[in-house]
């Protein structure tokens, strides 16, 4: 028997900007039976320039409301800045919703390196968090681990994806730092810390002074995600359903084409 798709509750995508597509896209691989909600908080973005702790109570308050307002089966905070950050104040904000994260993929680097010189990409928030510096203790401290944080990559990413033109200096300049030789030995993976990032990965690559694995933990979290999201036997996903919604209201044109592009109706 066939369960109808608009009885399983939703599951919430959330990311500062379009960056939580590059999630998106990898969950509904391993989720078809599931309706998603796409929420981008572009009133705020970017999310990487911001103080900690305003940014941590938007962040919490605005969870508040969307809780509230769509009653999810699992939130997939598909953004680095907002969960390194506001992540734990989540959880315990709404013990009863499942979150599922994302946080540098610093670890599997750590497994991956032969060089021992691995590079975290990230918004400046990322890079300061002391989330961040945890993860490096704990799972790479017999790496050489450059952390490089980027003011501009993150709009960069934005205005690629909407069909802009940017120019090869301006993203060479951001990923440069990425790139270090020491003893011998160079840089052989870029941890794609921003879930922006994973957009312009093509355009890194045609860049890179040369060839490094470019670690996009998109899967890896959509797989995190489908463990915790109970698969229900037969269920299908619902006609249609799938829809975004910017919280400044008015998100432009190119903006709605490309939620169209992925599926997604606005709301
Ligand atoms: N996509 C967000 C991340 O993964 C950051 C973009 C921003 O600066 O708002 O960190």
């Amino acid at each position: 028997m066939t369960t109808a798709g608009h009885d399983l509750k939703p599951v919430l995508v959330f990311d500062s900007g379009i960056g939580g597509l590059t999630v998106l896209r990898e969950a509904r691989v391993l989720m078809p039976e599931r309706g998603f909600i796409y929420i981008a908080d572009d009133a705020g973005f970017p999310y990487g320039g911001w103080e900690e702790q305003p940014l941590r109570e938007r962040i919490v308050r605005l969870f508040g409301d969307l809780l509230e307002r769509y009653d999810p089966e699992a939130v997939v905070v598909a953004c680095n800045t907002a969960f390194t950050l506001a992540g734990t104040d989540l959880r315990h904000a709404f013990p009863d919703m499942r979150f599922i994260g994302t946080v540098p993929a610093i670890k599997p680097a750590a497994e991956r390196t032969r060089s021992g010189l691995v590079s975290v990409l990230a918004t400046p928030g990322t890079v300061k968090r002391a989330y961040t510096r945890d993860l490096i203790q704990s799972f790479a401290s017999k790496c050489h681990v450059r952390l490089v944080g980027s003011e501009n990559l993150a709009r960069m990413a934005e205005a690629y994806i909407r069909g802009e033109a940017i120019p090869d200096e301006a993203v060479l300049a951001e990923i440069s730092p990425c790139f270090v030789e020491k003893e011998g030995e160079k840089t052989d993976i870029v941890v794609l810390a921003c879930t922006h990032y994973p957009f312009l990965a093509n355009v890194f690559r045609r860049l890179a002074p040369w060839p490094v694995d470019w670690l996009d933990p998109a899967e890896a979290i959509a797989r995190q995600a489908r463990r915790l999201v109970p698969l229900v036997d037969g269920a299908e996903h619902p006609e249609g359903f799938d829809f975004a919604v910017f919280t400044s209201g008015k998100p432009d044109f190119s903006t709605r084409r490309l939620m169209q592009g992925f599926g997604l109706t606005m709301s």
